[in-house]
């Protein structure tokens, strides 16, 4: 179990596309896992992707406790999700403030479907497939984008919105109650 070096934007690793693990259960996925936990909750993420830590792998972690980069989020259950597929499931959408830790010390504004349905794996290869809407399926099409070599600035409609923490607080335009990151 390590905290790995998080890729920022411009590495050119974060822009390929990841490949589909094929083995499942597996000592090297399962070490994977491990580190993109560690790594997360070092950096207090609200998700993570094995590309940002240099795996070309299609494998997301998201979710867990309280987060005090997203302090009004709704809750997300702990989850690793193997080769995930999304179906948008209708043509509302939301937009909200986003972030990354490859992008670090930024947030902007993103439009996101607002229902999706998510498809995939755990670890030892057992399905999982959920609905999910709000913050919890921003982050799964947050982290999902990570597999294609998308981050959240490409996804923007306004550049305009991207900003620094501190100052989009001291502008009002962001709570005060973000943690900087
Ligand atoms: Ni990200």
């Amino acid at each position: 179990m390590t905290v790995r070096t998080v890729l920022r934007m411009g590495d050119p690793r974060l822009q390929r596309p990841a490949e589909p693990v094929r083995r499942f259960d597996e000592p090297e996925l399962h070490e994977l896992v491990a580190d993109l936990t560690d790594t997360m909750h070092a950096n207090s993420g609200a998700g993570l992707a094995a590309i940002q830590i240099g795996v070309p792998l299609r494998v997301v972690i998201f979710g867990g406790d309280a987060n005090p980069r997203y302090p009004n989020a709704e809750p997300v259950p702990f989850t690793v999700l193997v080769n995930p597929e999304i179906a948008v499931l209708d043509d509302t959408f939301e937009e909200d403030w986003e972030g990354c830790l490859s992008v670090p010390g930024l947030r902007g504004r993103v439009r996101r479907h607002r229902h999706i349905r998510y498809r995939g794996f755990d670890p030892p290869g057992v399905v999982i497939d959920r609905i999910a809407s709000g913050f919890h399926a921003r982050v799964v099409q947050h982290e999902c984008d990570h597999l294609d070599g998308i981050l959240y600035p490409q996804r923007m409609d306004d550049l305009a919105t991207l900003g620094f923490i501190e100052e989009l607080q001291a502008g009002g335009m962001l709570d005060p109650a973000v943690a900087v990151d």
